[in-house]
């Protein structure tokens, strides 16, 4: 019973991503949840058989029923598109709310479908849109549809759909005309939605036809007339298949294992700044204090490893244009700039007994910290970054040069 179950779960999870519409994830989920809440059921409805004949009655039952109900399930899966359907209406009652009475379901219920479905009757014809249309819609989609300044153009536009600026209008694009009547009807004029009569709504679709010149001047829409117009690029739009054409190819059991021959490394992270600001300062501290403690030598690893050599060497080269005014590394002290160890996660302007300028010590008292887009900022434009700063220095122009300077410092200012 189990083993037919484990056969069976991957089926479902299989067909449900497949054919997966909106809802079918849902249903997939649905189908899953429920053969696995049915099997956890049943095996504990076996349990309990076992350890009392009376208990074991009823929990045959029980099984016998889940069972059938799991095969239901299976027979559902087995047609395949079957989990795509709906869930079943939950039995539960919540005992919340009332029902919708048919007055509230209408008032809602106001699309208007392809198939002419919740249209209502109705007409109007072209002049007494263009009236309507002159006084609530021209000042922003021009008289003659045309469009006003960025507003929606909503005629003309034939022809342009496969340029790089296709114009997309009512005539040029959409596939049906219900679109127009429902949408209009709803939420046009723009900031006075629904204020529109069904009569209106057909004079002004009608007169928008006119301005596509798909209709002539004595044209009457109605809800009867309606079916006559062939909307020109109905036939422009394609029903998604890709369920069936495609899914398929990209379905194929994914490598998990011994994928590729070599491993080819081709980039490395050039900063490495992993390490949360503030405990950036407290792990400094340990460094000094306890330069033995094997955390620290075990994370001191994991940094040299991942920081690429060429990078650094690189680095290493931009620094001759700050070694002039600062140090770095074991040893290193103040010269004309502070000496920058430890530079990354580091209060600014926190070296005691360097004289910073005033921007760096409001900083230091705000406790602020170098972070990397910090450094960034006040590499690329020192005195943009920081204005008033000590610091006599044009700035990198370069974010390569910068980011390596810093991979520099890190790498040899770390300890
Ligand atoms: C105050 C300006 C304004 C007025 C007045 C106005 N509209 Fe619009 N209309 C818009 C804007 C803005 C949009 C785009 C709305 C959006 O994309 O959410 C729009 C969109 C539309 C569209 C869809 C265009 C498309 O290709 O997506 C139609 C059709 C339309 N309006 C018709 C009308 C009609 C008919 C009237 C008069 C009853 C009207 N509008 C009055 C501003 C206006
Ligand atoms: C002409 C000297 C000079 C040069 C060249 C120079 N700096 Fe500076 N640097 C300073 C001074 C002075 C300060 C202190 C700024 C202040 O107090 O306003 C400073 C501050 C800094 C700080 C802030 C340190 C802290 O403790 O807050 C960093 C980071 C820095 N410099 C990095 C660099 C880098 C990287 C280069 C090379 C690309 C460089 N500097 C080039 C003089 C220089």
């Amino acid at each position: 019973m189990s083993k037919s179950l484990n056969l069976f779960l991957p089926a479902i999870g299989g067909t449900a991503l497949v054919l997966g519409g909106a809802y079918g994830f849902m249903a997939r989920d649905y189908g899953a949840k429920t053969i696995e809440s049915l099997e956890t059921r049943v095996e504990q409805s076996t349990a309990s058989a076992a350890s009392a004949t009376e208990a074991a009655r009823a929990a045959e039952a029980e099984i016998a029923r889940l069972a059938a109900e799991r095969d239901e399930f299976q027979a559902i899966a087995a047609a395949g598109g079957g989990l795509t359907q709906p869930a079943p209406v939950a039995e539960a009652v919540y005992g919340l709310g009332r029902e919708a009475l048919p007055e509230e379901i209408a008032a809602w219920d106001v699309d208007v479908l392809p198939d002419g479905r919740g249209l209502p009757v109705g007409s109007g014809d072209v002049w007494t849109g263009e009236e309507l249309f002159v006084d609530q819609c021209a000042a922003c989609h021009g008289d003659f549809a045309e469009g006003s300044g960025n507003w929606p153009v909503l005629a003309g536009g034939f022809g342009t759909l496969a340029d790089e600026d296709p114009v997309k209008t009512v005539g040029s694009y959409w596939p049906y005309l219900s679109t127009s009547w429902d949408y209009i009807n709803r939420s046009m004029p723009f900031g006075a939605a629904g204020t529109l009569s069904a009569d209106e709504t057909y004079a002004i679709v009608a007169y928008i036809l006119y301005s596509n010149d798909m209709v002539d001047d004595d044209f009457v829409l109605s809800n009867e007339t309606f079916f006559e117009i062939e909307m020109p690029n109905a036939d422009g739009f394609v029903i998604d298949d890709r369920a069936e054409t495609e899914y398929s190819i990209w379905r194929a059991e994914p490598c998990m294992t011994g994928c590729k021959d070599s491993v080819e490394i081709t980039m490395h992270a050039s900063v490495v700044d992993v390490t949360p600001e503030e405990e950036g300062m407290e792990e400094e501290a340990m460094h000094s204090e306890e330069p033995a403690a094997e955390d620290a030598t075990g994370d001191a690893e994991v940094v040299e490893a991942s920081v690429d050599p060429a990078l650094i060497d690189a680095g290493k080269g931009v620094f001759r244009q700050c070694q002039s005014c600062h140090e770095v590394g074991e040893g290193a002290s103040d010269r004309t700039g502070p000496q920058l160890n430890g530079l990354l996660g580091r209060t600014i302007g926190s070296i005691d007994g360097f004289r910073y300028s005033n921007s760096f010590k409001d900083a230091a008292e705000a406790g602020e910290t170098w972070t990397t887009e910090a450094l960034e900022a006040f590499l690329t434009d020192p005195r943009g970054a920081m204005s008033g700063t000590k610091m006599a220095y044009r700035g990198l122009s370069d974010p390569a040069d910068i980011t390596a300077v810093l991979a520099y410092i890190e790498s040899i200012g770390a300890e």
